[in-house]
């Protein structure tokens, strides 16, 4: 397994399992496989629904607490600094740890606290600096009471995240966002490299099977671009080896999602995967600014919240 060293010098596994839209039933299961098979990381959130499965599986795992990594995210209902630490004491619970090695904001979308998912404008509150860093600092005091070792962002540019270095006494350790090779997130992977942040890609696959609400007429495939097949033959290997062997060759770490064995085996191998120079060339080609999951389930009428102000331009 490759290893990515934080700004603590802590070391991450740059290979996680992603747990979203991992159905009841079937996340235990898939957990426990991919302990058994060499998965050291573990992606949860509050939100996906299925975390007390997940803390089953952590529960009887064999596996030394020291030897994972969980990471979880804060809902956007329980971004008041007063809701923060009860949101991850919450999730421990579930999740049967005393700790987090990494908790991350997990949209810079704030919601009413009885919401779990805004039905109209109402249940949004619009975004503000002032309230990024009071939730900031609630996280921060979550790391000093041993409560989470890294605290981080998910879905936040660039600009976003520099108010929190500006402002915020402990760096953030990771930027979780949207990542493969139709959107490689070139600004961020330099801002981050230049502010000692690991990059962690999600729907690194071209998360295929999202609600459909989210999955917009035509959107590109990555599973079946002729690019990415003739790599995979020359590898020997499948098209997702090479999705995922691109993002630890570019240094991110990177969390497919599945709850099939045969496929948890196949990504795990990817860890091991460096594909050449020539090889990322090509792949850089493939670069067109394209989100599959692009917050517009946020813009409802009314709403505070544009793809401007979401996404900075970035
Ligand atoms: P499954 O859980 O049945 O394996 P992403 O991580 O980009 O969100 O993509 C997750 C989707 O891709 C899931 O639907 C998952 O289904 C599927 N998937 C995961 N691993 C592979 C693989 N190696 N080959 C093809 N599809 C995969």
């Amino acid at each position: 397994m490759k290893y990515l060293t934080l700004h603590t010098d802590s070391k991450m596994p740059a290979l996680g399992l992603g747990t979203w839209q991992a159905a009841k039933g079937e996340v235990g299961q898939a957990v426990s496989k991919a302990l058994s098979i060499g998965y050291r990381h573990i992606d949860c959130a509050h939100v996906y629904g299925n975390e007390t499965e997940i803390g089953e599986a952590l529960t009887s795992t064999r596996v030394p607490r020291q030897e994972l990594w969980v990471t979880s995210k804060l809902w956007n209902n329980s971004q008041r600094p007063q809701d923060v630490r009860a949101a991850l004491v919450n999730s421990l619970k579930r999740l049967c740890l005393d700790y987090l090695d990494l908790y991350l904001i997990h949209w810079p979308v704030q919601i009413s606290h009885m919401v779990m998912s805004p039905q109209s404008a109402t249940d949004l509150i619009p975004w503000t600096t002032e309230h990024a860093l009071e939730t900031w600092g609630a996280l921060e005091e979550c790391v000093k009471e041993g409560l989470v070792r890294h605290i981080g962002t998910s879905n936040f540019s660039t600009k976003k995240i520099q108010i929190l270095l500006d402002n915020g006494t402990i760096r953030p350790a990771v930027s979780q966002v949207e990542m493969h090779p139709y959107l490689q997130q070139n600004r961020m992977r330099k801002f981050c490299a230049d502010n000692g942040i690991i990059v962690t890609g999600f729907a690194p696959l071209g998360s295929k099977h999202r609600p459909a609400h989210q999955i917009k007429e035509g959107e590109p495939s990555l599973l079946d671009h002729p690019d990415i097949i003739a790599i995979a033959e020359k590898y020997e290997t499948t098209l997702a080896t090479i999705l995922l062997g691109w993002a630890m060759t570019r240094n991110t770490s990177v969390i497919p999602k599945s709850t099939n064995p045969m496929r948890l085996q196949q990504n795990l191998a990817a860890a091991d995967i460096v594909l050449d120079e020539k090889d990322m060339t090509v792949i850089k080609g493939l670069d067109a600014g394209y989100r599959f999951l692009d917050g517009s389930h946020w813009m409802m009428e009314g709403s505070s919240y544009t793809s401007k102000n979401l996404w900075d331009g970035e």
